[in-house]
């Protein structure tokens, strides 16, 4: 059984993207050879910032084929995430911290078509999820906290990288690794040699002076943490 995808993937967040022009920032990712698109989506609720929903979702859908990863930082994920599902994501994943029914949101996800993941903030820990262990298919470690682009990277989280692959190791179920927040050239091997298989970046893509030479340099990095 493979309990990693064959190569590490690289998400870069819109969020970082410029939005007036989301759809060529679509087409530059797919020329750039980042295989996934992140979508930070936030209410203000769980996290002190609002950034975009369903209609923006729809017409990311319409614009790329590209997965898109819906990153949900919302409360009551339950109300909301398998139209995210419908309204075009591939992925979608959801707060720890957000749900006390995560089973059950979950599921929601799965039954709706798409991946579904559990997000965990930088103090939640690994252990949390050993009995959701096959009712996900990927977990996304936070390594900000959520709210906003352009933080610093919180080094702890490569811990948790490393505790989570032997987990799926032990049970000998698969499920991605994801890691989010203040990634770029500086740590990007490290976590993929840790056993993350997608790292999302924003601010190290879209800020860069060369946005397309800082992808291809965050896939080398990883491909060399292989
Ligand atoms: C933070 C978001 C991240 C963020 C990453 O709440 O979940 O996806 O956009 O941005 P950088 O890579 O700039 O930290
Ligand atoms: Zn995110």
């Amino acid at each position: 059984m493979t309990l990693r995808p064959p190569s590490p993937l690289l998400a870069p967040s819109l969020l970082s993207a410029d939005f007036t022009r989301l759809g060529e920032e679509l087409r530059f990712l797919e020329d750039s050879g980042a295989q996934v698109a992140h979508v930070d989506v936030m209410d203000g609720r769980f996290v002190p910032n609002i950034t975009i929903g369903l209609p923006v979702v729809e017409a990311l859908r319409k614009a790329t084929a590209l997965p898109l990863d819906c990153h949900l930082m919302i409360v009551e994920p339950l109300r909301y995430a398998a139209d995210f599902v419908k309204a075009g994501a591939d992925w979608v994943s959801i707060h720890q911290e957000a749900d006390p029914h995560l089973h059950r949101t979950l599921a929601a996800i799965r039954q709706a078509g798409g991946k579904a993941g559990v997000v965990l903030n930088p103090a939640t820990p690994v252990d949390t999820l050993v009995d959701l262990v096959g009712d996900f298919d990927f977990v996304l470690l936070m390594s900000v906290n959520p709210g906003f682009g352009g933080q610093s990277f919180i080094p702890r989280v490569l811990d948790k990288v490393r505790r989570l692959n032997a987990l799926r190791a032990e049970r000998g179920i698969p499920f991605f690794i994801e890691v989010d927040g203040g990634v770029g050239m500086k740590n990007a091997a490290e976590l993929i040699r840790a056993g993350a298989d997608c790292l999302v970046a924003g601010n190290a893509v879209f800020k860069a002076e060369n946005p397309k030479a800082a992808v291809a340099g965050l896939l080398s990095e990883m491909a060399a943490g292989r």
